[in-house]
C-alpha cells in the first residue's frame, strides 16, 4: 500500500497525472471515495498528462467517456449506472483492451474489472483541501510495477 496526502485539487491532478506515467494499455484503476473526494480531479491529472486536451467531466449520456490522448483514457461513473448490472450494457472486455480504464465508484462492478486493477482509495483530511490517498496494486500486472509508481508518486508519500 502506498499513502499520499494532497492539500489542494492542483496537487490532486498532478498525483494523477504521476500515476499515468506508470499505466499502460489494459491497465484498470478503480477510484473509491464519497461524493467531492477528488475521484475526477484524479483522472483530469491522469487523462492531461497522456496528452488529452478534451476537458474531463463524469459520463452522463454515457455509460463510459472515451479520450484520445497517447493512449486512450475511458473513464466510467458506476453512480451514474441505474444499477450496478449496467456494467453488462458495456462491451466491457473490448473496452478494457483498448486503453487504460478509470472507474469512479468502480468498488460495486470490481468482480467484472478482473483481478488486476489499482485501486486509490481517498478519504477527506482534516483540512477542507487535505485529501488521504491509499493505491492498493492488485494483481501481478500491479505487483510488477510497485517499485516505479513508487517513485513516482514520490512528492506526495506520507507515513501511514
Ligand atoms: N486536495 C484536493 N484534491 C481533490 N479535490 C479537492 C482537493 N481540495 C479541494 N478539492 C475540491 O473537491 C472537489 C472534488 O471534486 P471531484 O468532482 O473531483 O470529486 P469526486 O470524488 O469525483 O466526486 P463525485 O463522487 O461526486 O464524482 C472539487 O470541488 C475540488 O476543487
Ligand atoms: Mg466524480
Amino acid at each position: 500500500m502506498i499513502a499520499c496526502v494532497t492539500s489542494s485539487v492542483d496537487e490532486t491532478r498532478a498525483l494523477g497525472g504521476a500515476v499515468a506515467e506508470v499505466a499502460d494499455v489494459g491497465d484498470v484503476l478503480v477510484l473509491v471515495g464519497d461524493l467531492g473526494a477528488g475521484k475526477t480531479a484524479f483522472v483530469q491529472g491522469f487523462a492531461a498528462a497522456l496528452g488529452v486536451t478534451a476537458p474531463v467531466t463524469s459520463p452522463t449520456f454515457t455509460l463510459a467517456n472515451r479520450y484520445e490522448g497517447t493512449m486512450v483514457v475511458n473513464h466510467l461513473d458506476v453512480y451514474r449506472f441505474d444499477c450496478p448490472e449496467e456494467v453488462y450494457d458495456l462491451a466491457l472486455p473490448e473496452l478494457l483492451d483498448d486503453g487504460v480504464t478509470l472507474v469512479e465508484w468502480g468498488e460495486t462492478i470490481s468482480a467484472a474489472l478482473g483481478a488486476d486493477y489499482l485501486s486509490v482509495t481517498i478519504r477527506f483530511g482534516s483540512g477542507d483541501n487535505d485529501r488521504r490517498f491509499a493505491l492498493h496494486g492488485h494483481g501481478e500486472r500491479w505487483q510488477h510495477r510497485a517499485d516505479r509508481l513508487r517513485t513516482a508518486l514520490k512528492p506526495w508519500i506520507s507515513p501511514c
